[in-house]
């Protein structure tokens, strides 16, 4: 029988978004629903990719069959799980919505309320995961020909920056590909719909169709396919 088009190719995958802890009961976090994650992760599965979904806080996201999933928290548990399983896969991708800034310390007890001035909280600024790879990778941390690849949203429109954004974003973090999305007044975080562009280190740009975060799924995993090395296919 022929092989899928990802069979046996080793995929971990991000997804959700992180929760950075302020006290025993408050946290930071975004809207992220972990569904174009979730998405890809199922998708992948389906053609034969042996996925691991190291996968943040969701909301109905959908558990995808046949997938491994780790459950993190903050942004630098994430990091330590991407890390650590970059060096045994073939193709990562940050789908994640990861927090930029944690609170510097997590109180014991709950923060109390202060007088009506500015909340006591200080922000540290959290590591760039894709970036971090991304260094693996150039120190030989984790293989060169193993394929990163992440996400980017931005707001406004193709005419008005999204795609200049994207493509500067796309050199800037040194990933093979970067889906771009057009994000504000509604569009993708949370919603069942997503579109946008996948942009490639080599240049190449394609359009993506607007349609459900399963049709984007398969599309980007198009583009993925093509960059994983004939050998890493089982
Ligand atoms: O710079 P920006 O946050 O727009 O980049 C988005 C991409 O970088 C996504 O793939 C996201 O998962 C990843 N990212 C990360 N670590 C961060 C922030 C973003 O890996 N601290």
């Amino acid at each position: 029988a022929l092989p899928y088009d990802l069979s046996g190719v080793r995929m971990v995958i991000s997804a959700g978004g992180t929760r950075e802890a302020l006290d025993p009961v408050r946290y930071l976090g975004n809207h992220s629903s972990g569904k174009q994650g979730y998405a890809l992760a199922r998708a992948a599965s389906q053609r034969g990719a042996d996925v691991t979904l190291v996968s943040g806080a969701t909301s109905n996201p959908g558990d995808p069959a046949s997938v491994r999933i780790v459950n993190v928290d903050s942004a630098r548990e994430m990091q330590r799980e991407m890390s650590e399983r970059a060096v045994d896969a073939d193709v990562v991708i940050m789908a994640a919505a990861v927090a930029d800034f944690r609170p510097v310390s997590v109180a014991d007890a709950k923060i109390k309320k202060g007088d009506d001035g500015p909340a006591p909280i200080v922000l540290d600024t959290n590591p760039d995961i894709l970036a971090g790879l991304v260094r693996d990778r150039t120190d030989g941390k984790i293989a060169s020909d193993t394929v990163i690849v992440g996400f980017a949203a931005e707001t406004g429109d193709e005419h008005g920056g999204v795609l200049d954004h994207g493509r500067a974003k796309l050199r800037r973090k040194g990933c093979d590909l970067l889906i771009v999305n057009a994000v504000g007044g509604g569009k993708a975080f949370g919603t069942e719909d997503n579109t946008g562009w996948v942009l490639s280190a080599d240049g190449r740009e394609t359009g993506l169709p607007f349609g459900s975060k399963t049709l984007m799924a398969s599309r980007i995993l198009d583009e993925v396919a093509q960059l994983v090395p004939d050998g890493r296919v089982h």
